[in-house]
């Protein structure tokens, strides 16, 4: 062994239990199961989404709903597996009533995210890809998940904890235990993982606009334009060119050689006639990008 052995972060995206047969699906599941999939062209579109609602109601992508799920969509099985094991917010084994997750890529560790790890850890009482016995959390660590600019960043059922601490952390953790009101910094209450993996099936729980959406930080760009009066060119389609924008930009290209025959002119200059003919292509180029 080279003594740089890679280290595996992600252990709960591994292989799932196919000998748990275990499932709450049952025919309302599967009616909701098609009303996704009747939402795309391509019924094959529905897997994650059908995989998301499968958490929703077994707490993890369980092996009945590995197999409905391929019945559903005419894709084999092992496909929904290969899909399942693929992405990381799909769970192989059961998750906790609350799913947290601590942000440890750069931004966030350099700002304490692995701090933050060590002590959701010892809070639980369990590692990352864990889940404590009663059931009531799960641990895991994360990738950047675009809110650098509150760093470092705990997840909790998918909802933002911005700009964590240590004891934060603790008092977050504590407060979901015991059951009180816990707003998210930039989302709505939280209520537990399962209830977050229905929405992100498609199936709203019409509290979209709970809470707050943005934070200072990210709004702080959209202030300075403002008070400084900046504007972008619209994005709802291309920009008309000013009138004599075509006229400029061929002209570079052929202005190149130009800049390089200067280069060469001192090797010219005992020459004033090959300077005067060096000079003779630029000149007729600019006649001809007049035309
Ligand atoms: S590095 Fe943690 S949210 Fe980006």
């Amino acid at each position: 062994m080279s003594g740089h052995e890679f280290e595996y972060d992600f252990a709960g995206t591994g292989t799932m239990d196919l000998d748990d047969r275990s499932t709450n699906i049952d025919q309302a599941t599967i009616a909701e199961m098609n009303e996704l999939i009747a939402r795309y062209p391509d019924k094959r579109s529905a897997l994650g989404p059908i995989l998301h609602l499968v958490q929703s109601v077994d707490g993890r992508v369980s092996a009945p709903g590995v197999e409905i799920a391929a019945a559903l969509l005419d894709i084999p099985p092992a496909q929904v597996q290969g899909f399942a094991t693929f992405y990381t917010m799909y769970h192989k084994k059961p998750a906790g009533k609350h799913h947290i997750g601590v942000c440890t890529t750069a931004l966030c560790a350099v700002l304490g995210g692995d701090a933050l790890l060590d002590c959701v850890e010892k809070k639980l009482g369990i590692h990352a890809d864990e889940t404590t016995p009663d059931g009531e959390f799960s641990l895991e660590r994360i990738e950047c998940n675009a809110a650098c600019d509150f760093a470092p960043v705990v997840m909790a059922n998918w909802e933002f904890m911005d700009n964590m601490t240590p004891e934060k952390a603790e008092q977050l953790i504590d407060d979901l235990r015991a059951g009180k009101p816990v707003q998210a910094t930039r989302g709505a209450t939280l209520t537990g993982w399962r209830d977050s993996e229905r929405v992100l099936a498609g199936f709203s729980d019409g509290r979209a606009d709970e809470g707050p959406s943005a934070g200072e930080p990210s709004l702080r760009g959209v202030q300075l334009a403002a008070e400084k009066g900046w504007t972008a060119d619209s994005v709802t389609g291309a920009a008309p060119a000013p009138p004599d924008a075509p006229a400029a930009p061929p002209a570079e290209p052929k202005t190149e050689p130009k800049a390089a025959t200067a280069k060469a002119e001192p090797k010219a200059e005992p020459k004033p006639k090959a300077k005067a003919d060096a000079k003779a292509p630029a000149a007729k180029a600019a006649k001809g990008d007049k035309k």
